[in-house]
């Protein structure tokens, strides 16, 4: 039985006050919080197993090594991968899709070429592509946005061509919340011989997820958004496609031989097997343990329920949201078209001072543009406040951010 009120009792941090109001987290698309599994296994790794991987034939450069192995594989599982080859581990979505864009995108990419990414998109999934086409020449076009926040899929079918090379777009929007329909872009792409890459940061964490349903190339996602750590996050990347990009960064790990040629005077290098290959150096080994145990949580809850809780929260915030005069809510109405991310704004006031007056009563949302000028742009707003929910949240935490909204009012 998926019960909120029992689920909080993981999260220590739940507990806390803030001005003497209980802490009301409702910025969760920004970054989750941490149940004690997973704050307990980074502490039973730096207790018990802190050494380095793959390294040393030693006790625990074994059991560390196993673990972060282990790590791989459940991740893998819990995307429905076809194994830990398939699963990058870096520092975060942004690292994930800047990995795609100068390990694929630089040898890939030439004048001539095309890449379609989406006004919705986070900045972390348009700069590297901007950064990219002023090195290699190649072309940007964007798609846009429609009125209830929804892509414009009529837009993908126009300017995906043969010249297309990589469509990049979110599966969930960080700003709005709208689910997009990953299939439909991924079927139009390929059938004109591009790839596709997912910005799974606000879609891994709140939907079951299935990458080979999906059919998806590359995805890219964070463990802090999904009640782990910072500072890990995945590149899921399809086998065959990986095992011809060369590796992003060089070090330690990433290889299997460099030799030194005594005649040509070069070494020779020899890359290392996937994943390993995009891992250069010391990897982020303890939390990408804690990672593990995130997905392990996130497992017992099911992701079907945990999609179906956000719905019921959601549906009912936006009804009570909808009734204060002055509010307004950006992006669909329909709370199923959507994760749990409401964005929206209060008659006369700034986004920051509406986040700054619900602070006063321990209510945490989030202010500003969300990394999103270009959509904010499309909706003609200079910002907007977000408020976003997860497993913990409860009807009874919006029934207090409401009533502190009706007397912002
Ligand atoms: N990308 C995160 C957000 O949307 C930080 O808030």
């Amino acid at each position: 039985m998926f019960d909120p009120h029992k689920i909080r009792e993981d999260f220590p941090i739940l507990k806390r006050k803030i001005n003497n109001y209980t802490l009301i987290y409702f910025d969760n698309a920004a970054s989750s919080q941490k149940p004690r599994q997973v704050i307990e296994a980074i502490k039973d790794f730096y207790e018990n197993h802190n050494s380095n991987v793959h390294r040393a034939v030693h006790t625990l450069s074994q059991e560390a090594s196993e673990l972060y192995e282990r790590a791989h594989d459940e991740v893998a599982d819990f995307i429905h991968a076809d194994g830990m080859e398939e699963i990058i581990f870096v520092r975060g979505t942004t690292e994930a899709i800047n990995l795609v864009a100068y390990s694929w995108g630089l040898r890939n990419l030439k004048k001539g070429d095309e890449v379609i990414v989406s006004l919705m998109e986070h900045h972390s999934n348009i700069v590297p592509w901007e950064i990219l086409s002023k090195l290699n020449g190649f072309n940007i076009k964007y798609v846009g946005v429609s009125d209830d926040g929804t892509l414009n899929y009529e837009a993908y079918e126009e300017l995906i061509s043969e010249k297309t090379k990589i469509v990049c777009f979110s599966h969930v929007s960080n700003f709005s919340g709208v689910i997009n329909d990953v299939k439909r872009i991924a079927k139009i792409a390929h059938d004109h011989g591009a790839l596709i890459l997912i910005d799974g940061a606000q879609s891994v964490p709140h939907l079951p997820t299935h990458v080979k349903d999906l059919d998806v190339d590359f995805l890219a996602f964070s463990g802090h958004k999904m009640l782990g750590p910072t500072g890990i996050g995945v590149l899921y990347g399809k086998c065959e496609i990986l095992e011809k990009m060369e590796p992003f960064q060089g070090g330690g790990e990433m290889i299997r031989e460099v030799l030194f040629d005594s005649i040509t005077k070069r070494c020779t290098i020899t890359w290392n097997d996937l994943p390993w290959k995009f891992e250069a150096g010391t990897p982020n080994i303890c939390d990408g343990i804690g990672l593990m145990e995130a997905v392990r949580y996130l497992r017992r809850l099911g992701m079907e329920n945990v999609q179906a809780h956000e719905y019921t929260l959601t549906e009912y915030a936006m009804k009570h949201m909808l009734e204060c005069q002055k509010i307004e809510i950006y992006g669909p109405e329909d709370a199923s078209a959507k994760c749990g991310i409401i964005p929206f704004n209060v008659e006369g006031f700034s986004s920051h001072d509406v986040a700054l007056l619900l602070d006063n009563y321990g209510i945490m949302v989030r202010s500003g543009f969300h990394c999103t000028q270009p959509l904010h742009a499309i909706f003609k707003l200079k910002s907007s406040a977000r408020a976003s929910f997860y497993i913990y949240n409860t009807r009874e935490e919006i029934d207090s951010f409401i009533e502190v909204l009706k007397e912002i009012e």
